[in-house]
């Protein structure tokens, strides 16, 4: 078996589990939902469920990761030997996959827009340009496959020298840019509207299906439940804070995720786009403001989309490296051959998803309200009622030095309330 590897430093966990949570999921996920589900009072509510059901999962799948220092599988042999624990272990080695399958597709739409960037594509008029980009079969299938070729090369590159060093720089520079890009969209005639979108609730919107959604967002965007979070707290060192990693993750995703819907939304409401258009908002939204700038606009747009284009492979890299690591230890095969495989096997799942969108929507839904839910639920439940309370609180007190004040709450969260608070949800949400 291969020697471990472990991130260098403080920094670099965060940066990684950041890397991981922030992606298409911000940028282009969050946005298209509060267009389709009422704005402002979605955003309550996502912002509710990141902190009450999403961040204890985060808190239980790093507990797990790091107690075992092993891939998903090998941790619930460890930490659970001869139990049925293994299944949950091997579910979270799968579902990262058929994530990664249409996550892929999107990341393609983001390799697309980078080259439309690059050949100055938003200088002119930009209307309808997603939805031409969308008819045609081979440019998507195109992107999608080299969207897939970048996340196994720096798979390829294994943990310290790819994944660290790629999300250290990268995810400044994104900041700097959305920040950029929401001065300059308020400048916009109309764009008022869009800010009043986003920050006037009309609680009459929310309904079991909206929480619903929400939670499902906010585990995605977070990348719980299957099994990511838990490998890369697999690489954590023993002196690391859980619960500090933890909080900083979820605020700077909650950070980014309103950065994109300020970014978006007004430029909706400027351009006359409707926001309940769906998956398209972002990549029909953007395009119109980069084109408002002229030459600006030009670079801007070559700069963001490489940036969207790196969050989005941070990300996608956390979810190869899941069965990667898994099969590596499991199984005995070298990085490489464990990386093409998956690769290839997960690039042909989303070619299906590339040609049909209903697969794709089959997919994002299969795993954003049930395993994702699912496999948050179990890992809760693992932590807070099959692990000892005394490793529990060893892992989130680094031995009793740290987060002692906050330790009971934090178990607490991670032993009922988001358990319950899921099934609950869940429930309303099929009886409606
Ligand atoms: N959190 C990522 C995003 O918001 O784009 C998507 C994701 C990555 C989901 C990794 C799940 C995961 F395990």
């Amino acid at each position: 078996m291969q020697k471990r590897e472990n991130f260098g430093g403080r920094l670099a966990v965060i940066m990684a589990m950041a890397g991981s949570a922030i992606g298409l999921g911000n940028i282009w996920r969050f946005p298209y939902l509060v267009g389709q589900n009422g704005g402002a009072a979605f955003v309550l509510v996502y912002i509710a469920a990141c902190a009450l059901l999403a961040l204890p999962i985060f808190m239980a799948e790093a507990v797990i990761g790091r107690r075992s220092g092993s891939n998903t599988f090998g941790a619930m042999q460890k930490l659970a030997p001869g139990t049925r624990w293994k299944w949950l272990g091997l579910v979270t080695v799968g579902a990262p996959l058929l994530l990664l399958s249409y996550y892929s597709v999107v990341g393609g739409w983001a390799v697309d827009y980078f080259m439309k960037a690059c050949s100055f594509r938003f200088m002119g008029d930009t209307s309808g340009i997603f939805g031409r980009f969308i008819a045609s079969t081979w440019e998507p299938l195109i992107t999608h496959t080299v969207f897939m070729a970048l996340t196994a090369g720096i798979i390829l590159l294994g943990v310290t020298k790819g994944i660290e060093k790629f999300t250290k720089i990268t995810m400044p520079m994104l900041f700097v840019l959305i920040v950029g890009i929401v001065i300059y969209g308020l400048t916009l005639p109309g764009a008022w509207k869009g800010v009043e979108y986003m920050v006037k609730p009309d609680f009459s919107k929310i309904d079991a299906r909206v929480v619903a959604t929400a939670m499902g967002q906010a585990f995605f965007s977070l990348s719980l439940g299957v099994g990511t979070i838990l490998t890369y707290a697999s690489y954590m060192r023993k002196e690391e804070n859980i619960v500090s990693s933890g909080n900083y993750t979820a605020l700077f995703d909650l950070l980014f995720a309103l950065l994109a819907g300020f970014a978006v939304m007004p430029a909706v409401f400027a351009a006359g786009i409707q926001p309940e258009e769906g998956a398209g908002l972002v990549f029909d939204t953007l395009p119109y403001i980069f084109s408002r700038m002229g030459w600006a606009g030009a670079v801007v747009s070559i700069l963001f989309f490489f940036s969207i284009l790196i969050a989005a492979l941070t990300s996608s890299i956390s979810l190869l490296e899941v069965g990667v690591a898994y099969l590596v230890e499991e199984k005995g095969w070298n990085r490489r051959r464990s990386t093409l495989v998956l690769a290839l096997g997960t690039w042909v799942l989303g070619v299906l998803c590339s040609l049909s969108s209903v697969i794709f929507d089959l997919f994002d839904q299969l795993c954003s309200n049930w395993l994702m839910p699912f496999g948050g639920i179990l890992f809760t439940l693992f932590v807070g009622w099959k692990m000892s309370k005394a490793d529990v609180r060893n892992e989130l007190t680094n031995g009793g030095t740290r987060n002692r004040r906050i330790f009971p709450l934090v178990y607490f969260l991670i032993r009922y309330l988001a358990p319950v608070g899921i099934v609950v949800v869940f429930l309303s949400n099929l009886l409606s």
